[in-house]
């Protein structure tokens, strides 16, 4: 079913509108109404946001597609970054991300678990090199991580999801198709740009 976008989300593009000298500046937070809303950034709510603003498509899918902070699919509950930045790699990184893929049975690169609870992917530094090697899940951020450290938060999490705690689950789909994206850019005016990593 095409994503919509509900009276709140509307409500609340609309009063942004309100608040900049042109719509098209408050592009960058009208598409964070959008991802708060559907869990991520689809190529519907990319469309939904050119037609309010007054925007083309292909200027909204540039923007999204500029800045790596927007989701562009579905992460996991729990979302396991790893930081991939210099400290943390040479203090053995590479080990515990090969751990974590063995575990969860993902490669890592944003990909989910069957049943839609973890998610792995690697980041750049997230400032706190102090405690290298460092993972972030969700908001919270874990030093000096250790295989055993790593199994210990992932049987926390898989607990916690048990008892009905943690964040809520993420919905579906996941992403956008290879086919839809491929479908939708020459209707941006993209002509034969083919998608890259979906
Ligand atoms: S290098 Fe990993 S947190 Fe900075």
């Amino acid at each position: 079913m095409p994503f919509e976008l509900s009276e709140r989300s509307r409500a609340e593009i609309e009063s942004l509108i309100a608040r900049y000298p042109t719509k098209k500046s408050c592009l960058l937070l009208a598409l964070r109404v959008v991802e708060r809303q559907q869990g991520w950034v689809s190529l519907d709510g990319m469309a939904l946001v050119a037609a309010m603003l007054g925007l083309s498509p292909a200027e909204v899918y540039g923007v999204v597609t500029f800045y790596p902070h927007y989701k562009r699919e579905v992460h996991g509950k729990y979302r396991l970054m790893v930081c991939g930045t210099l400290t943390c790699a040479l203090l053995g990184m590479k080990r515990l991300v090969r751990h974590i893929e063995e575990r969860l049975g993902v490669a890592c690169g944003g990909a989910r678990t069957a049943d839609g609870l973890f998610s792995l992917e690697k980041v750049e530094c997230i400032a706190a090199c102090g405690g290298a090697p460092a993972i972030q899940i969700n908001d919270q951020y874990h030093e000096n991580v250790t295989p055993q450290k790593l199994d210990d938060l992932i049987a926390a999490c898989r607990r916690e999801h048990a008892a009905g705690g943690g964040p809520p689950m993420p919905p579906g789909p996941v992403r956008d198709e290879p086919a839809r994206v491929a479908h939708f850019l020459p209707a941006l005016g993209l002509g034969r740009v083919a998608p890259v990593g979906v």
